[in-house]
Formats: C-alpha cells, sequence, structure tokens
C-alpha cells in the first residue's frame, strides 16, 4: 500500500505478480527499466490499454507517456490496427516464408526513407547489430564509433562506455562483454564536432561505420546541434566509412520521415544505413536495416554477409506496422505535436513556478525533461540531473493517475489518442508534481 494524493492507494495485485515474477525472473522484469529501480516502489502491472490509456491489474487507469516506449504513435489497440491484425491471425502466425505484408511493408518505408531496400528483422537490437556487420563486410573495415550515451540495443560492441580520460577506446559497458569486443569500438561526446575530426583523422582509415541516433533519445531527448548529423555523414563520406543513423526511436515518431526528415533531407544528403523499429512494428516485435542498394546488394542472398531471422518480417508483426504506417498522416503528426507542446510548456511553468532546476529538450515531436539546469548537449551534461527530485516527481504524477517513464533518462512518448481530458489531467498533476520534486531536492 501506499499514500496517494487522495488518500491511500493499494497496489495488492501488482505487488503479489512482482513477487511471482520475481521469483522465475531477475528483478521480476524481462527489461530492466520497467522495475522502477531508479524511482522505486512496486512496477504496476498492466491488465490493458486503450487509446492513451493503461489499466493496472488493481483497476487504476493512467494517462500513458510512455507508449510502450515509442511504438504507440497512434495509442493502444486502434481499432484499425486491431481490425487488420485479427483479419492476419485468422490465416495463420508465422510461415517462414515470404508473404506480401513484408513487401508492403518494405515499400513503406522505402517510400518515406532514403532507404533504397530494407531487410525486416524482429528487434531494434537485431537492426543496429546487422547494420554494422553489414557496414564491417562492405567497407572491409572492423572500427566502429558511436556516441556516450547513445543507445543502440544491447549489442556486444555497442555496450562500450568512454574509456578513461580523452582517450576514444571504449570499455566494456557492462560485465559480460569481454574486451576483445568493444576493442574496435570508438566512443566520442555527442555534438562534438572536433572530436569527430580529430578521430577520423587519425584512424579514418580504419573506421567501418559510425552510428548515432538520428537525435539521442536515450539518455532524455537531446536535439543534434544545427547540421550535425549533415556534418558526421560529410566526415564519414570524406573518409569511405558509412553514416549509419539509428532511427528505431526517431523513425516515424520524431517526424513522419524520422529525425531524418528535419535534417538532412533539406540539405541533400541521405544516410549510407538506417535502422527502424517502434513506430513500424506496431506494438509487434518488428525492426529493420536499409540503405543505398550498393550497401545492401551486400547481404545475403546476395552478397556474402550473413543475416537470418526465423520470426523477420513476420506477418502478424508487418500488418499491425503496416497498418500504423498507413494511418500516420499528417494529422496524427498534428495533434502528437499539439500535446506534446501542450505538456511541455506546462511542464515548464509548474517546474519554474515551484524553483525546481530544470530543461525541457526537444527534437521534433519527441522531448524530455531534464531535472537540471539546461543546456543539455551531451552526456555529460544529462547526467547532472537530480534524480531523487524526478523520483519524487514521477510518484507525484502517478498517484495522480499519470504514468512518466520510470528514469529521469528517457523520452516522454505521446500519442494521437491523447485526448483533451487526457492532456487536461497531465496538465492538472503536473504543479503538485513539481512541488513533491522540490521537496524531494530540498531534503
Ligand atoms: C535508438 C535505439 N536503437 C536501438 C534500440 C534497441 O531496440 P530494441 O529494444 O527493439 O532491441 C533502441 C531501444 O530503445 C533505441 O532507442
Amino acid at each position: 500500500m501506499t499514500l496517494g494524493h487522495n488518500g491511500p492507494v493499494t497496489h495488492d495485485r501488482s505487488e503479489a505478480l512482482f513477487a511471482r515474477a520475481s521469483a522465475v525472473t531477475p528483478g521480476g522484469v524481462n527489461s530492466p527499466v520497467r522495475a522502477f529501480r531508479a524511482v522505486g516502489g512496486t512496477p504496476r502491472f498492466i491488465a490493458s490499454a486503450s487509446g492513451s490509456r493503461l489499466t493496472d491489474v488493481d483497476g487504476r487507469t493512467y494517462v500513458d507517456l510512455v507508449g510502450s516506449w515509442g511504438p504507440m504513435l497512434l495509442g493502444h489497440a486502434h481499432h484499425e490496427v486491431l481490425a487488420a491484425v485479427s483479419e492476419a491471425l485468422a490465416r495463420g502466425t508465422s510461415y517462414g516464408a515470404p508473404t506480401e505484408a513484408e513487401v508492403d511493408l518494405a515499400e513503406a518505408i522505402v517510400d518515406r526513407t532514403p532507404v533504397d531496400q530494407v531487410r525486416l528483422v524482429s528487434s531494434g537490437t537485431e537492426a543496429t547489430m546487422s547494420a554494422i556487420r553489414l557496414a564491417r563486410g562492405f567497407t572491409g573495415r572492423d572500427v566502429v564509433v558511436k556516441f556516450a550515451g547513445c543507445y543502440h540495443g544491447h549489442v556486444d560492441a555497442l555496450l562500450a562506455s568512454a574509456g578513461s580520460g580523452l582517450t576514444t577506446l571504449a570499455v566494456p559497458g557492462t560485465p559480460g562483454v569481454p574486451e576483445t569486443a568493444t576493442a574496435l569500438t570508438r566512443v566520442l561526446p555527442y555534438n562534438d564536432r572536433d572530436a569527430v575530426s580529430a578521430l577520423f583523422a587519425e584512424e579514418g582509415d580504419r573506421i567501418a561505420c559510425l552510428i548515432t541516433e538520428a537525435a539521442p533519445g536515450n539518455m532524455g531527448v537531446i536535439s543534434p546541434d544545427p547540421g550535425f548529423n549533415q556534418f558526421l555523414a560529410q566526415t564519414c563520406a570524406d573518409h569511405g566509412a558509412l553514416f549509419v543513423s539509428d532511427e528505431v526511436m526517431t523513425g516515424f515518431r520524431a517526424s513522419r520521415q524520422g529525425q531524418w526528415g528535419l535534417d538532412g533531407a533539406l540539405e541533400g544528403w541521405a544516410p549510407d544505413l538506417m535502422t527502424f523499429g517502434k513506430v513500424m512494428g506496431g506494438g509487434f516485435p518488428a525492426a529493420a536495416f536499409g540503405g543505398r542498394a550498393e550497401v545492401m546488394a551486400m547481404l545475403s542472398p546476395v552478397g556474402p554477409v550473413y543475416q537470418a531471422g526465423t520470426l523477420s518480417g513476420n506477418p502478424i508483426a508487418a500488418t499491425a506496422g503496416l497498418a500504423t504506417l498507413r494511418l500516420a498522416d499528417a494529422a496524427v503528426y498534428d495533434r502528437v505535436t499539439e500535446v506534446g507542446d501542450a505538456i511541455k510548456d506546462a511542464a515548464d511553468k509548474a517546474l519554474s513556478d515551484a524553483g525546481v532546476p530544470h530543461a525541457v529538450s526537444a527534437a521534433g515531436t519527441m522531448f524530455s525533461v531534464f531535472f537540471s539546469d539546461g543546456p543539455v548537449r551531451d552526456y555529460d551534461d544529462a547526467q547532472r540531473q537530480d534524480t531523487t527530485a524526478y523520483a519524487a516527481f514521477f510518484h507525484a504524477m502517478l498517484d495522480r493517475g499519470v504514468y512518466l517513464p520510470p528514469s529521469a533518462y528517457e523520452a516522454w512518448f505521446v500519442s494521437s489518442a491523447h485526448d483533451d481530458d487526457a492532456v487536461a489531467m497531465i496538465l492538472d498533476a503536473l504543479p503538485p508534481a513539481a512541488a513533491a520534486a522540490r521537496e524531494a531536492a530540498r531534503a
């Protein structure tokens, strides 16, 4: 039992499930951030979801600002996505042979983005892992460059942290990743052109690819400096390396085309490879990597670089993704922008009024609130947050029926299903939550 703002609130069923889950699954969850460790308390076990709302097993309903960590652009259980999926289910769930749905989904991605071809996979991790293998196979080089604080899934070579001092040599970011797996990875500070130029000057002829989130969303949301992605693409091109834009989170979310559409599209360059996930799977396990025809031609069975998957292009996932992309028209992005702007402005005002140091940060329709003074341009800045203040803020919002990401380092995801009632609930909850954050910061 916890004390909600309207008196005691019980979470008996979530607590019971969490106890059962913890006995059979490490930490009781199948992906770490769900465990609420960064904010404390018992994770809510979700029974159902519809539109902008989640309902937990204790019968409490929340306005959802997690959106399954990005996929639910249209909100939960969109009737047209459900109808398409139901129809597909009746025809069987997996064949291990090609289907029309895969072709339709690949065409929808190719239509909207600068890639010539895509290969469908089942998770964002698989997409980035495969993109890197392909970049290495295409260039015949080994070194991979990434930015500190960017997350590309749990690929061994990318679970790398910056080494000590000014060195760009990476060290394993977690036990279980051998030093040999990160020995060919270089980690640079985000938005730092000088660091990029210096590394390419020194090692450019060994670099297979540079991978970056099109706009980082995994250390909170950080906007690339104007022209930064274009600079990265140009630097890679100058040295014969591939530029890999990881759009697993931004793709079809930050804008209709992804962050790429906000920055590079107008300036005459395109990534060599891109990765997608989340929205394009419509809430099912689907992801993709794609790129220039010449690079994709290196992929098996056309070329020598091996890659495969039992459930790749699964017809149910492809159907859900395709329905989502087809429904994601300009009106959807307008609504997501409108809702996001209302929340950003209200959060900014509530935290300012309460005297809580903060910075609202956005890239396209993606945004988050840092609990530190801005500006936030890289991982060092992001890490200056007062996570204790965020935890108090999070729980005060949760008590008032708003489900925020259970970590200060995550984007807040809205959907086109966030109606005016949902927005009003969020706006009402913000001032008292800001006051709770201020109390926690003082304590
Ligand atoms: C930018 C980015 N790349 C890759 C991934 C990994 O995707 P998945 O969790 O589907 O493996 C994520 C997941 O959050 C992501 O945000």
